[in-house]
């Protein structure tokens, strides 16, 4: 079997690739990914590409030929990966997210793929407090970044057939360790802000809902994609992955923390404008297709897992906001480097 990992070398590609190499030794792992982060490593005992067999280091704007040849599944998580950089490179996400996936999976169904997964979002629901979403809830994309997961899941959608089986997994927001950790991430930064300075600083008034799913659980979701029967969903399927157990509250994430990590104060702003972000999501559909590849790690021990990565890395920076775990920020430095044209594109190297 011959699978293509795109965007394999930021916060959840390492986690993919490591459980698709023990689950599927005699595989073909091939990764490619432009390599934004791929300083940001964290912990990592070896480079989390080497458990891959092949690596390109190329765009998906601009794929190298013969990437697809034999290829029997896509897992494509390369993307422009949060609202923050999507809002200051709109035009950009648009391309990379959506234009980019969506000559992706044309050339997949081309060369005879079968089996097309795309890491989606459950923040194409938009504001979503009043009743948990389903996948037939309207949905309300709020920023370049959830707009162009709607747009590719439409697309998608007129792409698949017999033979071209999509899976678009709507994903909760991550949460874990990871070999590429990123901070930029609500429970990640609270468990850094308790770590580094004893204190969770939440910039809302800690009701929004957030659903949350840990990456080896993000990992295991894709897994189950990969193998998906017709009967388990069709041609096409979108899906809410991630649990029912996972739909907290803000404050209610920033308590758990402070109950891993003894004497954490934590300082809420009351005075904090209404939260756009958030919304309750119904994953009933998702427990159904794939009874066996359920979410399993827990809150508290994806937190404990947060906090002893952080101690080993001897993590203790309180501005952590404006470190090189944001995304955003390791962008704008490439940028201001001039190592990224304004088109996200390297130069200069
Ligand atoms: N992290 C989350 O909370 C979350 C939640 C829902 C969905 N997702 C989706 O899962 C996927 C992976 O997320 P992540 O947290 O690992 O993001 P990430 O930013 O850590 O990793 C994305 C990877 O894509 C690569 N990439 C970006 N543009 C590229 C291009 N033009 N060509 C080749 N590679 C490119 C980057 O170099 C990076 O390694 C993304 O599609 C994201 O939208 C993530």
């Amino acid at each position: 079997m011959k699978i293509l990992i795109t965007g394999n070398m930021g916060y959840v590609g390492p986690c993919v690739i490591k459980r698709l190499r023990s689950i599927l030794p005699d595989a073909t792992l091939i990764g490619l990914d432009t390599g934004f982060f791929a300083n940001g490593l964290t912990n990592a005992k070896i480079l989390p590409e080497c458990k891959a067999d092949i690596q390109y280091f190329a765009d998906v704007r601009s794929l190298p030929s013969g990437l697809l040849d034999n290829v029997d599944t896509v897992i494509h998580l390369a993307a422009i990966s949060n609202d923050p950089m999507g809002n200051e490179f709109e035009d950009v996400t648009f391309e990379i997210n959506y234009h980019s996936s969506i000559r992706l999976a044309k050339m997949a169904k081309k060369a005879g793929v079968k089996s097309f997964v795309f890491a989606s979002s459950c923040s194409m629901y938009g504001t979503a407090e009043d009743e948990a979403r389903t996948e037939e809830s309207p949905l309300n994309p709020l920023t370049a970044y959830a707009k162009s997961k709607v747009f590719t899941e439409k697309e998608l959608e007129t792409l698949a057939e017999n033979g071209f089986k999509v899976t678009c997994l709507r994903f909760a927001t991550a949460c874990g360790m990871s070999d590429r950790l990123r901070l930029d991430l609500v429970l990640n930064d609270f468990v850094a802000g308790a770590v580094a300075s004893k204190k969770i600083t939440i910039l809302s008034d800690g009701t929004p809902w957030r659903p949350l799913i840990d990456v080896k659980d993000m990992a295991k979701a894709i897994e189950w994609a990969i193998f998906r029967q017709n009967d388990q969903g069709g041609e096409y399927l979108a899906v809410n992955a991630g649990s029912e157990e996972w739909n907290y509250q803000v404050k209610d994430l920033a308590k758990a923390v402070a109950e891993v990590v003894p004497d954490v104060n934590i300082s809420i702003n009351k005075d904090a404008m209404p939260d756009k972000r958030s919304y309750r999501v119904n994953f009933d559909r998702f427990k159904r297709l794939a009874p066996d590849h359920q979410p399993e790690v827990d809150l508290i021990t994806s937190i404990k897992e947060l906090k002893n990565g952080l101690e080993e890395m001897g993590f203790n920076d309180a501005n952590f906001r404006n470190s090189q775990y944001m995304r955003l920020r390791v962008l704008t430095d490439l940028r201001h480097r001039g190592y990224l044209s304004e088109n996200l594109e390297w130069q200069n190297i």
